[in-house]
Protein backbone atom coordinates (compact mmCIF):
# COMPACT_ATOMS: atom_id res chain seq x y z
CA UNK A 1 0.00 0.00 0.00
CA UNK A 2 1.14 3.41 -0.85
CA UNK A 3 2.42 5.65 2.26
CA UNK A 4 -0.32 7.80 3.63
CA UNK A 5 -0.51 11.00 2.08
CA UNK A 6 2.49 10.06 -0.87
CA UNK A 7 1.60 12.06 -4.44
CA UNK A 8 -0.41 9.66 -6.22
CA UNK A 9 1.62 7.76 -8.61
CA UNK A 10 0.70 7.81 -13.07
CA UNK A 11 -2.17 6.11 -13.79
CA UNK A 12 -1.95 3.61 -16.36
CA UNK A 13 -3.85 5.04 -19.43
CA UNK A 14 -6.74 3.47 -18.64
CA UNK A 15 -7.68 6.09 -15.81
CA UNK A 16 -6.01 9.31 -16.94
CA UNK A 17 -8.05 12.27 -16.54
CA UNK A 18 -9.14 14.31 -19.51
CA UNK A 19 -7.48 17.10 -21.09
CA UNK A 20 -9.33 20.20 -20.32
CA UNK A 21 -10.26 20.22 -23.78
CA UNK A 22 -12.60 17.16 -23.06
CA UNK A 23 -16.15 17.24 -24.52
CA UNK A 24 -19.03 16.26 -22.35
CA UNK A 25 -19.02 12.27 -22.76
CA UNK A 26 -14.91 12.67 -21.46
CA UNK A 27 -15.71 14.69 -18.44
CA UNK A 28 -18.42 12.05 -17.54
CA UNK A 29 -16.48 9.30 -18.14
CA UNK A 30 -13.38 10.70 -16.02
CA UNK A 31 -12.22 8.06 -13.85
CA UNK A 32 -9.96 8.48 -10.31
CA UNK A 33 -6.98 6.36 -11.06
CA UNK A 34 -6.66 3.90 -8.01
CA UNK A 35 -3.54 4.53 -6.99
CA UNK A 36 -4.66 7.80 -6.23
CA UNK A 37 -8.00 6.76 -4.47
CA UNK A 38 -5.31 4.62 -2.03
CA UNK A 39 -3.30 7.54 -1.66
CA UNK A 40 -5.78 9.98 -0.38
CA UNK A 41 -6.80 7.23 1.81
CA UNK A 42 -7.82 9.08 5.50
CA UNK A 43 -7.22 12.85 4.41
CA UNK A 44 -9.86 15.52 5.07
CA UNK A 45 -10.06 18.72 5.46
CA UNK A 46 -8.21 19.50 8.55
CA UNK A 47 -7.14 16.56 9.63
CA UNK A 48 -7.04 12.79 8.97
CA UNK A 49 -9.55 9.71 9.72
CA UNK A 50 -7.55 7.71 12.33
CA UNK A 51 -7.09 3.93 11.49
CA UNK A 52 -8.26 2.08 14.45
CA UNK A 53 -10.18 -0.50 13.60
CA UNK A 54 -9.60 -4.42 13.50
CA UNK A 55 -10.99 -7.20 11.57
CA UNK A 56 -13.44 -8.04 14.49
CA UNK A 57 -14.56 -4.67 14.79
CA UNK A 58 -15.04 -4.37 11.18
CA UNK A 59 -17.20 -7.69 11.12
CA UNK A 60 -19.21 -6.40 14.37
CA UNK A 61 -19.30 -3.30 12.41
CA UNK A 62 -21.20 -5.31 9.26
CA UNK A 63 -23.19 -7.42 11.40
CA UNK A 64 -24.11 -4.56 13.42
CA UNK A 65 -25.69 -2.77 10.14
CA UNK A 66 -27.20 -6.13 8.89
CA UNK A 67 -28.76 -7.47 11.68
CA UNK A 68 -31.77 -5.24 12.96
CA UNK A 69 -35.26 -4.51 11.92
CA UNK A 70 -35.45 -6.98 8.81
CA UNK A 71 -35.48 -9.78 11.17
CA UNK A 72 -37.41 -8.21 14.41
CA UNK A 73 -40.11 -6.81 11.74
CA UNK A 74 -39.85 -6.94 8.08
CA UNK A 75 -40.02 -10.88 8.87
CA UNK A 76 -43.60 -10.38 10.10
CA UNK A 77 -44.57 -8.65 6.60
CA UNK A 78 -42.77 -11.45 4.73
CA UNK A 79 -44.36 -14.48 6.43
CA UNK A 80 -48.29 -13.41 4.68
CA UNK A 81 -46.38 -13.19 1.25
CA UNK A 82 -44.66 -16.69 1.31
CA UNK A 83 -46.11 -18.38 4.37
CA UNK A 84 -43.71 -21.14 5.76
CA UNK A 85 -41.67 -21.03 3.19
CA UNK A 86 -40.14 -17.43 3.75
CA UNK A 87 -37.12 -19.99 4.99
CA UNK A 88 -36.66 -19.98 1.36
CA UNK A 89 -36.99 -16.51 0.94
CA UNK A 90 -34.23 -15.86 3.13
CA UNK A 91 -31.99 -18.24 0.97
CA UNK A 92 -32.96 -16.23 -2.03
CA UNK A 93 -32.36 -12.76 -0.54
CA UNK A 94 -29.25 -14.48 0.84
CA UNK A 95 -27.73 -16.15 -2.16
CA UNK A 96 -28.60 -12.53 -3.91
CA UNK A 97 -26.79 -10.68 -0.90
CA UNK A 98 -23.62 -13.17 -1.36
CA UNK A 99 -22.56 -12.70 -5.15
CA UNK A 100 -22.62 -8.95 -4.83
CA UNK A 101 -20.51 -10.06 -1.08
CA UNK A 102 -18.72 -11.69 -3.54
CA UNK A 103 -17.49 -8.83 -5.72
CA UNK A 104 -17.62 -6.37 -2.50
CA UNK A 105 -14.99 -8.42 -0.81
CA UNK A 106 -12.97 -8.15 -3.78
CA UNK A 107 -12.75 -4.69 -4.37
CA UNK A 108 -12.52 -3.74 -0.88
CA UNK A 109 -9.36 -5.72 -0.42
CA UNK A 110 -7.62 -3.62 -3.76
CA UNK A 111 -9.41 -0.27 -3.52
CA UNK A 112 -9.38 -0.04 0.81
CA UNK A 113 -10.97 3.24 1.04
CA UNK A 114 -14.10 4.79 2.56
CA UNK A 115 -16.36 5.62 -0.21
CA UNK A 116 -17.49 1.74 -0.81
CA UNK A 117 -18.98 0.94 -3.83
CA UNK A 118 -19.18 4.65 -5.37
CA UNK A 119 -15.34 5.12 -5.21
CA UNK A 120 -14.81 1.23 -6.92
CA UNK A 121 -17.33 2.97 -9.49
CA UNK A 122 -15.29 6.33 -9.21
CA UNK A 123 -12.11 4.01 -10.52
CA UNK A 124 -13.92 1.87 -13.10
CA UNK A 125 -17.19 3.33 -14.87
CA UNK A 126 -16.27 6.97 -14.46
CA UNK A 127 -18.04 9.63 -12.79
CA UNK A 128 -21.42 9.95 -14.09
CA UNK A 129 -21.77 6.34 -12.48
CA UNK A 130 -19.84 6.92 -9.28
CA UNK A 131 -21.93 9.92 -8.77
CA UNK A 132 -25.34 7.81 -9.63
CA UNK A 133 -23.83 4.78 -7.31
CA UNK A 134 -23.50 7.22 -4.68
CA UNK A 135 -26.62 8.91 -4.66
CA UNK A 136 -28.27 5.12 -4.66
CA UNK A 137 -25.59 5.03 -1.09
CA UNK A 138 -27.57 7.65 0.10
CA UNK A 139 -30.92 5.45 -0.40
CA UNK A 140 -29.13 2.45 1.21
CA UNK A 141 -28.02 3.85 3.82
CA UNK A 142 -29.15 7.56 5.03
CA UNK A 143 -32.66 6.41 4.20
CA UNK A 144 -32.35 2.93 5.63
CA UNK A 145 -31.04 4.48 8.58
CA UNK A 146 -34.61 6.18 9.03
CA UNK A 147 -36.63 2.80 7.73
CA UNK A 148 -34.40 1.07 10.58
CA UNK A 149 -35.12 3.80 13.11
CA UNK A 150 -38.95 3.47 12.53
CA UNK A 151 -38.71 -0.62 13.22
CA UNK A 152 -37.34 0.41 16.44
CA UNK A 153 -40.40 2.34 17.52
CA UNK A 154 -42.40 -0.20 17.12
CA UNK A 155 -40.19 -2.92 19.84
CA UNK A 156 -40.05 0.85 22.00
CA UNK A 157 -43.68 0.64 22.68
CA UNK A 158 -43.66 -2.82 23.12
CA UNK A 159 -40.66 -2.54 25.81
CA UNK A 160 -42.47 0.17 27.56
CA UNK A 161 -45.92 -1.42 27.38
CA UNK A 162 -44.29 -4.97 28.46
CA UNK A 163 -42.43 -2.76 31.81
CA UNK A 164 -44.64 -0.01 33.30
CA UNK A 165 -47.83 -0.41 30.95
CA UNK A 166 -47.84 2.39 28.89
CA UNK A 167 -47.25 2.72 25.50
CA UNK A 168 -46.15 6.33 23.22
CA UNK A 169 -49.64 7.33 21.67
CA UNK A 170 -49.93 6.70 18.06
CA UNK A 171 -49.53 10.51 17.10
CA UNK A 172 -46.37 10.54 18.58
CA UNK A 173 -45.11 7.32 17.57
CA UNK A 174 -46.05 6.97 14.06
CA UNK A 175 -45.73 9.29 10.84
CA UNK A 176 -48.58 10.84 9.06
CA UNK A 177 -50.15 8.18 6.19
CA UNK A 178 -49.50 5.49 9.51
CA UNK A 179 -51.99 7.29 11.71
CA UNK A 180 -49.85 9.64 13.20
CA UNK A 181 -48.62 13.16 13.29
CA UNK A 182 -44.74 12.54 14.26
CA UNK A 183 -42.62 9.74 14.76
CA UNK A 184 -40.57 10.78 17.69
CA UNK A 185 -38.88 7.20 18.97
CA UNK A 186 -37.23 6.93 15.62
CA UNK A 187 -35.97 10.80 16.16
CA UNK A 188 -34.67 9.87 19.50
CA UNK A 189 -32.84 6.95 18.47
CA UNK A 190 -31.09 8.48 15.14
CA UNK A 191 -29.86 11.43 18.12
CA UNK A 192 -28.52 9.03 20.16
CA UNK A 193 -26.21 7.54 17.47
CA UNK A 194 -25.07 10.39 16.12
CA UNK A 195 -23.69 11.62 19.99
CA UNK A 196 -22.14 8.04 19.81
CA UNK A 197 -20.70 8.80 16.46
CA UNK A 198 -19.43 12.23 17.53
CA UNK A 199 -17.12 10.78 19.64
CA UNK A 200 -15.42 8.74 17.05
CA UNK A 201 -15.01 5.55 15.24
CA UNK A 202 -13.35 3.38 18.11
CA UNK A 203 -15.97 4.82 20.72
CA UNK A 204 -18.83 3.72 18.16
CA UNK A 205 -17.39 0.63 17.03
CA UNK A 206 -16.76 -0.17 21.05
CA UNK A 207 -20.46 0.46 21.63
CA UNK A 208 -21.23 -1.46 18.54
CA UNK A 209 -19.84 -4.38 19.45
CA UNK A 210 -21.80 -4.73 23.07
CA UNK A 211 -24.66 -4.55 21.19
CA UNK A 212 -24.23 -6.75 18.62
CA UNK A 213 -23.33 -9.49 20.41
CA UNK A 214 -26.52 -8.59 22.71
CA UNK A 215 -28.70 -9.01 19.31
CA UNK A 216 -27.18 -12.51 18.77
CA UNK A 217 -28.23 -13.41 22.33
CA UNK A 218 -31.62 -12.07 21.93
CA UNK A 219 -31.87 -14.58 18.68
CA UNK A 220 -30.44 -17.13 19.93
CA UNK A 221 -33.00 -16.76 23.06
CA UNK A 222 -35.42 -16.73 21.14
CA UNK A 223 -34.59 -20.07 19.16
CA UNK A 224 -34.13 -21.82 22.66
CA UNK A 225 -37.66 -20.40 23.94
CA UNK A 226 -39.45 -20.52 20.91
CA UNK A 227 -38.58 -23.89 19.52
CA UNK A 228 -40.83 -25.36 22.61
CA UNK A 229 -43.92 -24.03 20.55
CA UNK A 230 -43.00 -26.03 17.19
CA UNK A 231 -45.67 -27.56 15.67
CA UNK A 232 -45.60 -29.68 12.19
CA UNK A 233 -48.54 -28.71 11.40
CA UNK A 234 -47.74 -24.89 11.00
CA UNK A 235 -45.18 -26.49 8.28
CA UNK A 236 -47.61 -28.89 6.53
CA UNK A 237 -49.04 -26.20 3.92
CA UNK A 238 -45.34 -24.94 3.26
CA UNK A 239 -45.93 -22.89 -0.12
CA UNK A 240 -49.67 -21.97 -0.03
CA UNK A 241 -48.96 -18.82 -2.10
CA UNK A 242 -46.24 -20.68 -5.19
CA UNK A 243 -43.33 -19.71 -6.25
CA UNK A 244 -43.92 -15.98 -6.88
CA UNK A 245 -44.70 -15.06 -3.19
CA UNK A 246 -41.57 -16.43 -1.98
CA UNK A 247 -39.77 -14.36 -4.60
CA UNK A 248 -42.01 -11.78 -3.66
CA UNK A 249 -41.10 -11.88 -0.09
CA UNK A 250 -37.22 -12.84 -1.04
CA UNK A 251 -37.55 -9.02 -2.62
CA UNK A 252 -39.18 -7.71 0.59
CA UNK A 253 -36.09 -9.40 3.00
CA UNK A 254 -33.46 -8.11 1.09
CA UNK A 255 -33.96 -5.53 3.20
CA UNK A 256 -32.81 -7.64 6.08
CA UNK A 257 -29.06 -8.69 4.52
CA UNK A 258 -28.42 -4.62 3.34
CA UNK A 259 -25.20 -3.56 5.26
CA UNK A 260 -23.08 -6.36 5.24
CA UNK A 261 -21.14 -4.41 3.02
CA UNK A 262 -20.78 -1.78 5.90
CA UNK A 263 -17.25 -2.44 6.56
CA UNK A 264 -16.33 -1.66 3.19
CA UNK A 265 -17.10 2.24 4.12
CA UNK A 266 -14.83 2.03 6.88
CA UNK A 267 -11.81 1.27 4.74
CA UNK A 268 -9.93 4.01 5.74
CA UNK A 269 -10.55 3.54 9.71
CA UNK A 270 -8.86 0.12 9.27
CA UNK A 271 -6.07 -0.44 10.44
CA UNK A 272 -5.16 -3.34 8.07
CA UNK A 273 -8.29 -2.79 5.21
CA UNK A 274 -6.61 -5.08 2.47
CA UNK A 275 -6.70 -8.03 4.20
CA UNK A 276 -9.53 -7.31 7.01
CA UNK A 277 -12.27 -5.88 5.06
CA UNK A 278 -12.73 -9.24 2.41
CA UNK A 279 -12.88 -11.42 5.50
CA UNK A 280 -15.32 -9.07 7.58
CA UNK A 281 -17.68 -8.98 4.64
CA UNK A 282 -18.12 -12.67 3.95
CA UNK A 283 -18.04 -13.52 7.43
CA UNK A 284 -20.81 -11.51 8.45
CA UNK A 285 -22.77 -12.02 6.05
CA UNK A 286 -22.07 -16.41 6.78
CA UNK A 287 -23.31 -15.14 10.46
CA UNK A 288 -26.90 -13.26 9.52
CA UNK A 289 -27.63 -15.78 6.99
CA UNK A 290 -27.47 -18.47 9.50
CA UNK A 291 -29.11 -17.03 12.23
CA UNK A 292 -32.18 -15.60 9.49
CA UNK A 293 -32.53 -19.03 8.61
CA UNK A 294 -32.97 -20.88 12.20
CA UNK A 295 -34.79 -17.91 13.28
CA UNK A 296 -37.47 -17.74 10.22
CA UNK A 297 -37.38 -21.76 10.60
CA UNK A 298 -38.15 -22.00 14.37
CA UNK A 299 -40.89 -18.59 14.11
CA UNK A 300 -43.03 -20.01 11.36
CA UNK A 301 -42.81 -23.42 13.01
CA UNK A 302 -44.16 -22.29 16.43
CA UNK A 303 -47.06 -19.83 15.03
CA UNK A 304 -49.25 -20.44 12.28
CA UNK A 305 -48.09 -18.36 9.40
CA UNK A 306 -52.21 -16.94 8.67
CA UNK A 307 -51.45 -15.61 12.48
CA UNK A 308 -48.52 -13.47 11.11
CA UNK A 309 -51.13 -10.75 9.25
CA UNK A 310 -50.85 -7.09 10.59
CA UNK A 311 -48.62 -8.43 13.52
CA UNK A 312 -45.95 -5.61 14.83
CA UNK A 313 -43.09 -6.79 16.51
CA UNK A 314 -44.00 -10.39 15.42
CA UNK A 315 -40.90 -12.65 17.15
CA UNK A 316 -41.88 -10.87 20.75
CA UNK A 317 -45.42 -12.06 19.89
CA UNK A 318 -44.57 -15.21 19.09
CA UNK A 319 -42.37 -15.53 22.74
CA UNK A 320 -45.49 -14.42 24.48
CA UNK A 321 -47.73 -16.92 23.04
CA UNK A 322 -45.53 -20.05 23.43
CA UNK A 323 -44.72 -19.55 26.94
CA UNK A 324 -47.65 -17.71 28.40
CA UNK A 325 -45.21 -15.72 30.11
CA UNK A 326 -44.90 -11.47 28.92
CA UNK A 327 -41.61 -11.46 30.75
CA UNK A 328 -39.82 -12.97 27.76
CA UNK A 329 -41.38 -10.99 24.87
CA UNK A 330 -39.87 -8.42 27.13
CA UNK A 331 -36.40 -9.86 27.15
CA UNK A 332 -37.10 -9.81 23.46
CA UNK A 333 -38.00 -6.47 22.99
CA UNK A 334 -35.31 -4.83 24.75
CA UNK A 335 -32.56 -7.10 22.98
CA UNK A 336 -34.83 -5.67 20.00
CA UNK A 337 -34.36 -2.38 20.92
CA UNK A 338 -30.70 -2.51 21.61
CA UNK A 339 -30.59 -4.61 18.34
CA UNK A 340 -32.30 -2.01 15.87
CA UNK A 341 -30.04 0.93 17.67
CA UNK A 342 -26.98 -0.92 16.33
CA UNK A 343 -27.67 -0.62 13.15
CA UNK A 344 -28.81 2.99 13.34
CA UNK A 345 -25.06 3.69 14.56
CA UNK A 346 -23.17 1.75 11.88
CA UNK A 347 -24.93 2.79 9.10
CA UNK A 348 -25.05 6.32 9.77
CA UNK A 349 -21.82 6.18 10.79
CA UNK A 350 -21.44 4.08 6.87
CA UNK A 351 -23.65 6.94 5.25
CA UNK A 352 -20.96 10.02 6.81
CA UNK A 353 -18.30 8.33 5.04
CA UNK A 354 -19.34 7.85 1.94
CA UNK A 355 -20.35 11.81 2.00
CA UNK A 356 -16.56 11.93 2.99
CA UNK A 357 -15.52 10.33 0.45
CA UNK A 358 -17.50 12.37 -2.33
CA UNK A 359 -16.64 15.38 -0.98
CA UNK A 360 -13.17 14.96 -0.89
CA UNK A 361 -13.38 14.83 -4.60
CA UNK A 362 -15.77 17.70 -4.78
CA UNK A 363 -18.75 16.28 -5.78
CA UNK A 364 -20.61 17.12 -2.61
CA UNK A 365 -19.61 20.18 -0.43
CA UNK A 366 -16.47 20.37 1.70
CA UNK A 367 -18.38 20.39 4.62
CA UNK A 368 -18.80 16.76 4.53
CA UNK A 369 -15.32 16.18 4.39
CA UNK A 370 -14.07 18.08 7.70
CA UNK A 371 -12.37 16.36 10.49
CA UNK A 372 -12.23 17.61 13.82
CA UNK A 373 -8.68 17.30 15.01
CA UNK A 374 -9.09 15.92 18.81
CA UNK A 375 -11.96 13.20 17.86
CA UNK A 376 -11.04 12.28 14.51
CA UNK A 377 -14.72 12.25 13.26
CA UNK A 378 -16.29 14.17 10.73
CA UNK A 379 -18.72 16.27 12.45
CA UNK A 380 -20.37 18.65 10.96
CA UNK A 381 -21.07 15.76 8.53
CA UNK A 382 -22.24 13.71 10.87
CA UNK A 383 -24.53 16.51 12.27
CA UNK A 384 -25.95 17.18 9.06
CA UNK A 385 -26.74 13.13 8.09
CA UNK A 386 -28.20 12.60 11.14
CA UNK A 387 -30.58 15.67 10.95
CA UNK A 388 -31.41 14.26 7.83
CA UNK A 389 -32.11 11.13 8.66
CA UNK A 390 -34.13 11.66 12.06
CA UNK A 391 -36.32 14.13 9.99
CA UNK A 392 -37.37 11.55 7.61
CA UNK A 393 -37.86 8.93 10.20
CA UNK A 394 -39.70 10.76 12.17
CA UNK A 395 -41.91 11.73 9.24
CA UNK A 396 -41.87 9.22 6.74
CA UNK A 397 -43.57 5.06 6.93
CA UNK A 398 -41.81 2.17 6.81
CA UNK A 399 -42.74 0.46 4.11
CA UNK A 400 -41.74 2.98 1.63
CA UNK A 401 -38.39 3.43 3.20
CA UNK A 402 -37.50 0.00 3.36
CA UNK A 403 -38.89 -0.11 -0.55
CA UNK A 404 -37.00 2.47 -1.58
CA UNK A 405 -33.85 1.41 0.67
CA UNK A 406 -33.82 -2.15 -1.62
CA UNK A 407 -34.33 -0.61 -5.02
CA UNK A 408 -31.07 1.75 -4.35
CA UNK A 409 -28.76 -0.98 -2.36
CA UNK A 410 -29.79 -3.85 -5.47
CA UNK A 411 -28.38 -1.05 -7.94
CA UNK A 412 -25.78 0.32 -6.12
CA UNK A 413 -24.75 -3.93 -5.90
CA UNK A 414 -25.08 -4.24 -9.51
CA UNK A 415 -22.41 -1.67 -10.22
CA UNK A 416 -20.19 -3.28 -7.70
CA UNK A 417 -20.33 -6.33 -9.86
CA UNK A 418 -19.91 -5.21 -13.13
CA UNK A 419 -16.84 -3.11 -11.44
CA UNK A 420 -15.23 -6.22 -10.53
CA UNK A 421 -15.66 -7.56 -14.51
CA UNK A 422 -14.33 -4.07 -15.71
CA UNK A 423 -11.27 -4.14 -13.51
CA UNK A 424 -10.48 -7.94 -14.18
CA UNK A 425 -10.02 -6.46 -17.98
CA UNK A 426 -8.57 -3.04 -16.98
CA UNK A 427 -6.16 -3.89 -14.37
CA UNK A 428 -5.59 -7.46 -14.14
CA UNK A 429 -2.32 -7.32 -12.46
CA UNK A 430 -3.47 -5.27 -9.72
CA UNK A 431 -3.09 -6.73 -6.49
CA UNK A 432 -6.22 -8.51 -4.82
CA UNK A 433 -5.93 -9.75 -1.34
CA UNK A 434 -9.48 -11.66 -2.50
CA UNK A 435 -10.21 -12.75 -5.60
CA UNK A 436 -13.83 -13.47 -6.74
CA UNK A 437 -14.24 -17.07 -7.74
CA UNK A 438 -15.09 -17.83 -11.42
CA UNK A 439 -14.81 -14.08 -12.64
CA UNK A 440 -16.62 -12.99 -14.83
CA UNK A 441 -19.25 -15.51 -14.04
CA UNK A 442 -19.85 -14.66 -10.56
CA UNK A 443 -19.97 -11.08 -10.64
CA UNK A 444 -22.45 -11.84 -13.61
CA UNK A 445 -25.04 -13.84 -11.85
CA UNK A 446 -24.61 -11.37 -9.11
CA UNK A 447 -25.51 -8.50 -11.81
CA UNK A 448 -28.69 -10.39 -13.07
CA UNK A 449 -29.97 -11.44 -9.74
CA UNK A 450 -29.62 -7.73 -8.43
CA UNK A 451 -31.66 -6.82 -11.69
CA UNK A 452 -34.32 -9.67 -11.30
CA UNK A 453 -34.67 -8.63 -7.31
CA UNK A 454 -35.41 -4.96 -8.59
CA UNK A 455 -37.61 -6.35 -10.64
CA UNK A 456 -39.91 -7.65 -8.01
CA UNK A 457 -40.47 -4.26 -6.36
CA UNK A 458 -43.86 -3.07 -7.09
CA UNK A 459 -44.46 0.37 -9.51
CA UNK A 460 -44.19 3.10 -6.60
CA UNK A 461 -41.01 2.55 -5.74
CA UNK A 462 -39.99 2.60 -9.26
CA UNK A 463 -41.54 6.07 -9.56
CA UNK A 464 -40.04 6.92 -6.57
CA UNK A 465 -36.68 5.15 -7.97
CA UNK A 466 -36.56 7.37 -11.05
CA UNK A 467 -37.63 10.76 -9.74
CA UNK A 468 -34.33 10.36 -7.02
CA UNK A 469 -32.73 9.23 -10.24
CA UNK A 470 -33.53 12.36 -11.89
CA UNK A 471 -33.01 14.51 -9.13
CA UNK A 472 -29.59 13.16 -8.75
CA UNK A 473 -28.75 14.03 -12.14
CA UNK A 474 -30.00 17.50 -11.68
CA UNK A 475 -27.44 18.35 -8.65
CA UNK A 476 -24.55 16.30 -10.60
CA UNK A 477 -25.27 18.40 -13.61
CA UNK A 478 -25.66 21.93 -11.92
CA UNK A 479 -22.92 20.94 -8.89
CA UNK A 480 -20.57 18.12 -9.39
CA UNK A 481 -19.57 18.24 -12.51
CA UNK A 482 -18.09 21.76 -12.11
CA UNK A 483 -16.52 21.26 -8.62
CA UNK A 484 -15.27 17.66 -8.63
CA UNK A 485 -11.60 17.87 -8.39
CA UNK A 486 -10.61 16.05 -11.38
CA UNK A 487 -12.67 19.08 -13.25
CA UNK A 488 -10.45 21.47 -10.70
CA UNK A 489 -7.25 19.89 -11.28
CA UNK A 490 -7.45 19.90 -15.40
CA UNK A 491 -7.36 23.76 -15.03
N1 LIG B 1 -30.45 -4.94 7.22
C1 LIG B 1 -30.83 -3.87 8.05
C2 LIG B 1 -31.96 -4.24 8.92
O1 LIG B 1 -32.54 -5.26 8.73
C3 LIG B 1 -31.12 -2.65 7.24
O2 LIG B 1 -32.28 -3.51 9.82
Amino acid sequence: MLEHGAAPPSAGSDSRPPSPSGGLGTRLMRRKPVERLVAEGGQGEGGTLRRSLGMWQLTMISIGATLGTGIFVVLGEAVPKAGPAVIISFVIAGVTALFSALSYAELAGSIPVSGSSYSYAYATLGELVAWVCGWCLILEYGVSVAAVAVGWGEYLNELLSGTIGVTIPAALSAPPGDGGIFNLPALIVVMLAMVFLLGGAKESARANAIMVTIKIIALLLFCGVAVQGISSGNYANFMPLGIAGVSGAGATLFFSYIGFDAASTAGEEAKNPQRDLPRAIMLSLIIVTALYCLVAAVAVGAKPWKGFEGSEAALAGIMKEVTGQGFWSVLLAAGAVIAIASVVLTVLYGQTRILFAMSRDGLVPKVFSKVHPKTGAPRANTVIVSLFCGILAAAVPLGQLADATSIGTLFAFALVNIAVIVLRFTKPDMPRTFRTPLAPVFPAIGFLLCLYMMGSLGPVTWVVFGVWMVVGLVVYFVYGIRRSRLATAEK
